[in-house]
Order: C-alpha cells, then structure tokens, then sequence
C-alpha cells in the first residue's frame, strides 16, 4: 500500500524545494558529538570529502579543529550555490581564508569520481546522506549498496569512511574489481552509538541513539 503521507527524502526535487526555504539545518549530530572518535584517525593534511552537505556547518567546524582541505558534495545544485555565498560571507566576516574548502554539484549514486577534482581521498564523512539514499531503497538495498560502491572508488586503499546514521542497522556491502590481482571492500571496524539529548526531552524518557560508523577500505586478500 502506498504511503501517502511519506516524505520523498530519496527524490531530489523534495531537497531542492527545501533549500529554497531552509537556511541550516544540521542532521542527527555535529562535529562536537563525533569529533573525539574521528580525530585519532585524522592526519592534518587530510583531503576530507563531504558527500550530501546539505547546508550542514560541519566542514566549517572541521576546518576550526584545524584541517583545512574540505571537499563538499551535494546533488541540490541551489544548496550548493548556496553554500558558496555563506563561505564568501564568513571570509568577509570572520576574516578567515576559505579557500581550501569547495563546492560540488555532484550525484553520489552515479560517477561520483568525475564530480571531484581529486581521485581518491583519504577521510570521506557522510552524515545522514546514507538515511537518505536508504529511503526508496528496494529489499535488495541497491541504492546503498550503489552509495557503498561510489564511496569506495573514490577512497584510498586503507582510508576511511565515517558514516553518520539513525539506524542501528547499516551495512556497507559492496566489492570492486581494481583489477584482476586487486579487490576492495569496506570493512566496519566500529559502530559507536552516540547519545543524543532531545530538547523536549521529559524526565524518565528512554534514552535515543544515533550511530557513528567507522568503515575502512580494505583489500581482499
Ligand atoms: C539528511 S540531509 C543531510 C545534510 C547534511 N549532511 C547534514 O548532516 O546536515 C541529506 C543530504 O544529502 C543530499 N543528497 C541526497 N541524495 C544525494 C545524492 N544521490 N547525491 C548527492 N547528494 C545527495 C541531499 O540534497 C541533502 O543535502
């Protein structure tokens, strides 16, 4: 049975509308919840990639950390237009340098490599973008598989995904072929439930977790 009340997180149409309105909106958590967990993985002269910015504050939190090269993706071309204007605003207000993080228009699902100005990358975050792409998704969860896929092509052997979910229950199946001799896949090494306080939190409410999955690129031997 349809679902008419459901909303279309997966179609592309129902986040460009949302930009149009929505100036920030930060998903599920921030760089202050995770941070102690990705640091240790973290080199400062990481090419980090971003995949579904959305208008998140997180590449400017992490360039506060103190890394600086910041590549951004996402698909809502106005969101990232968008996001170009904030970054010139904060230069001129804060005085701050800029210029090591950027903007991509690029799908996710589909050649994301030829969306970016590098190859491979080290360090890839993605928060939330996974619940999104799950949304729609059929029972054989193609659409994550496909994200799974994209994300490993695009990150250096032994490099690191951080995956931001609300769901206790992601998994980042996929496999690629380099070559005949060379197979990659993820490997979860970690899911760390991060607790999170809701304001209208009332005393006794149970307690609500998201997930912070730590997925490396490995390959088969
Ligand atoms: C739930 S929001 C998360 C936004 C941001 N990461 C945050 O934490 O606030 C999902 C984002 O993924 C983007 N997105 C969805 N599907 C995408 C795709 N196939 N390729 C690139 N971006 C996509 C949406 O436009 C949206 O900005």
């Amino acid at each position: 049975m349809t679902n008419l009340n459901a909303v279309p997180f997966h179609e592309k149409s129902y986040w460009e509308d949302r930009f149009k309105r929505e100036k920030h909106f930060e998903w599920l958590l921030t760089w202050n919840n995770i941070k102690s967990e990705i640091i240790p993985f973290l080199n400062v002269s990481d090419e980090i990639l971003h995949v579904g910015c959305g208008n998140s504050t997180l590449a400017f939190d992490i360039f506060e950390s103190g890394y600086r090269n910041i590549t951004n993706v996402d698909y809502a071309e106005n969101v990232i237009s968008y996001m170009k204007s904030v970054t010139q605003k904060r230069e001129i207000e804060a005085k701050i340098n800029y210029s090591s993080i950027s903007w991509y228009k690029g799908d996710c699902l589909y050649h994301l490599q030829s969306y970016l100005p590098k190859k491979v990358y080290p360090v890839v975050i993605d928060k939330s973008l996974i619940d999104t792409i799950a949304c729609g998704d059929d029972d054989n969860q193609s659409r994550v598989k496909r994200l799974a896929a994209e994300i490993l092509s695009v990150t250096e052997t032994d490099g690191h995904w951080f995956s931001v979910s609300f769901s206790s229950e992601r998994e980042y199946h996929c496999q690629m072929n380099a070559d005949t001799n060379n197979v990659y896949h993820w490997k979860t090494k970690r899911k760390i439930p991060i607790q999170v306080t809701q304001l209208n939190d009332k005393p006794g409410a149970p307690p609500i977790y998201y997930y912070l999955y730590i997925n490396q690129k490995i390959k088969v031997t």
